[in-house]
């Protein structure tokens, strides 16, 4: 499984990237918010910051909710780097561009997947990467994980190519439990990643370790 982060905090980036684990990068108009990134040419550079940063995909979100708008700014978006991703809402219009940019051979992430019947649609239009947001779901009482593996199971009946991307992956059990599934990548917070290193058996057992060879030497 893939590990994405979900943040456009450079710090927070370069760090997961420093672990050797890193296979992208998914932002949001929020999480560039968050940073306090704003204004178009801010946000561009921010992206090329990001794509310096890893080696892997980044996904970048459009703004506008029209067709003609989605596209234009979506070329936009992909001309900054190779390794944008142009991440589209789950709307009409957002399927018609994830169409249109996979008839180019642009790399695509629909975004705000809450049913299969979204992301059924989502890999008919040549997604690249489809965006299910499990931590969400949980949010309002309904099991995020079980939609996962209901979209693997149609994904797997008909071999779609496009690639199941948790998102929204709260925690290292989101992480753990993508994986069983078989999603093909997660997105969460360097939390959810880091995380997984954590074992108290760990830790005491290289403290005894480490005192033990400090005996002998
Ligand atoms: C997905 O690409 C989104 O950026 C993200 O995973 C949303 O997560 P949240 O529900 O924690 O905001």
């Amino acid at each position: 499984m893939k590990f994405f982060i979900d943040t456009a905090n450079l710090a927070q980036i370069k760090e997961a990237q420093a672990l050797g684990v890193l296979d992208g990068v998914t932002t949001n108009p929020s999480l560039m918010a968050k940073e306090g990134i704003s204004g178009k040419e801010n946000i561009l550079q921010h992206y090329r910051d990001i794509c310096e940063l890893v080696d892997g995909d980044v996904s970048a979100e459009v703004i506008a909710t029209d067709f003609e708008n989605m596209v234009k700014e979506g070329e936009e978006l992909a001309a900054l780097n190779p390794q944008i991703v142009v991440k589209l809402p789950m709307i009409a219009d957002g399927v018609k561009a994830c169409k249109y940019f996979s008839d180019k051979g642009i790399k695509t992430n629909v975004t705000l997947v809450f049913s299969v019947g979204q992301a059924l649609l989502a890999a008919k239009a040549g997604a690249t990467y489809m965006s299910p947001f499990l931590g969400r779901l949980d949010d309002v009482s309904t099991d995020g994980l079980h939609l996962i593996s209901e979209i693997r199971h149609i994904y797997d009946n008909y071999g779609f190519e496009t690639q199941i991307l948790s998102a929204s992956v709260r925690h290292t059990m989101h992480v753990i439990n993508c994986a069983k599934i078989g999603s093909d990548v997660m997105t969460g917070p360097l939390s959810s990643i880091t995380g997984l290193l954590s074992h108290p058996l760990t830790d005491s057992g290289l403290a005894k370790f480490l005192e033990d060879y400090k005996k002998g030497n």
